[in-house]
Parts: C-alpha cells; sequence; structure tokens
C-alpha cells in the first residue's frame, strides 16, 4: 500500500513537473517495460577503495521461495577495522521510477559498526559460520587487505512472511562502504524477483 501512494505521489509530481506537452512526447518515446536481469557495478570504480571484482547469482530471476547460488570477490586494497559502517538502500522499479523499499521498518538500513555486529553474531574465538568457514573466509575485524572471494555457494531463501515487502519484479540495492566519515566503497546489485 505505502509503495503505491509512494509511486503515486511521484508520478502526479512527474505530470506536474513535465507538464502536458513534455508528456506526451515522453509517452511517445517511453519504452516498452525493460525486464531487468542480474547486473553489479561499482558505483564510482575510480574513487573508492573497496572494490567488486565479480559476482554471480542465479537463477534469474531469483525466485522466492527457492534457493540462490551467489559468488563473489571482493579487492580489498587496505585493511578494514572497527567502525565500520554499512548502508544499504533497496529499490524497487515500480512504472519507470524507483521506490524506495523500506528495510526494517526505515528507508535505508544503517549499520554502524558492522565490525561490532559480528562480534555480536559470532562470538570471537569460535569458528566462522559456513560458508566462510570452508572457504577460509574471515567473519571478525580487522580484515586484512586482500582479494576475498567466496566461490558459486547455495543459500535458501528464508521463507519469512514479509506482507507486501518481498514480491515479484525489478530490485536496485545500493551498499556503501564507509568508516569515521571516510568512503571506501559502493555497490549496486540489480536482480530480479519472481515470486509464487
Ligand atoms: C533448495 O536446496 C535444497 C538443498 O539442496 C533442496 O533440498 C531444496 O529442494 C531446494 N529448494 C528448492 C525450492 O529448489
Amino acid at each position: 500500500m505505502m509503495l503505491k501512494m509512494q509511486a503515486l505521489l511521484l508520478m502526479a509530481l512527474g505530470l506536474l513537473l513535465a507538464g502536458p506537452a513534455a508528456h506526451a512526447h515522453v509517452s511517445a518515446r517511453t519504452p516498452p517495460p525493460q525486464v531487468i536481469s542480474f547486473f553489479w557495478e561499482n558505483c564510482h570504480e575510480k574513487k573508492d577503495l573497496v572494490l567488486l571484482k565479480g559476482m554471480t547469482l542465479e537463477p534469474d530471476p531469483i525466485e522466492y521461495p527457492g534457493n540462490v547460488t551467489i559468488s563473489a570477490e571482493l579487492h580489498v586494497p587496505v585493511p578494514l577495522s572497527s567502525p565500520q559502517k554499512v548502508e544499504l538502500i533497496i529499490e524497487k522499479k515500480v512504472a519507470n521510477f524507483w521506490i524506495k523499499v523500506p528495510c526494517m521498518s526505515h528507508v535505508r538500513c544503517i549499520f554502524e559498526d558492522i565490525c561490532q555486529l559480528l562480534d555480536f553474531i559470532i562470538p570471537p574465538g569460535q569458528p566462522c559460520p559456513e560458508p566462510l568457514h570452508t572457504y577460509g573466509l574471515p567473519c571478525h575485524c580487522p580484515l586484512k587487505a586482500g582479494t576475498y572471494s567466496m566461490p558459486k555457494t547455495q543459500f535458501t531463501l528464508p521463507n519469512t512472511d514479509l506482507p507486501g515487502l518481498i514480491t515479484s519484479g525489478a530490485y536496485r540495492i545500493w551498499i556503501f562502504l564507509s568508516s569515521r566519515g571516510k568512503r571506501l566503497g559502493c555497490f549496486r546489485i540489480f536482480a530480479a524477483l519472481k515470486g509464487e
């Protein structure tokens, strides 16, 4: 409901700003609805330090509920230590707009310090959870400089009941990494989801 309201408001605003003539022009040129397939990119390859070097996601579209197979490679040229901030923005394509999807009932998910969070979830001294353990990947800070790769690994999407939040469609996810106000990385991931 919330999403529909936002979409309507945005469309109304768009029409107001564009005016009737501009609108006619736009609709004549509007391409058919695009099918979004999986795609990833670094937001600013030249500016950022931490870079996504590769990523795969299968199936495409992701089927929900179901399993996904993910692989990823991250280039970390500097050690990462606490505080390590992670921000997440999830957007869904509605008509021709990207509408923000609430993340844990906020506009964006902000983890002020992922290092503290990791120490809280995984008590230090314990082996890292799978699949990290198998691939020798770390689960605590500081993260040494290096290239971290996770080969194709299957995950089962939790069959949680999030009414109206997880629905079929095209999504764009922004992930921002920073520390003490210094920007370290930004990734954009496009993926399509097909619900039951
Ligand atoms: C997901 O994977 C598990 C384990 O490989 C399998 O048992 C299950 O049937 C799969 N689920 C779907 C929806 O394919």
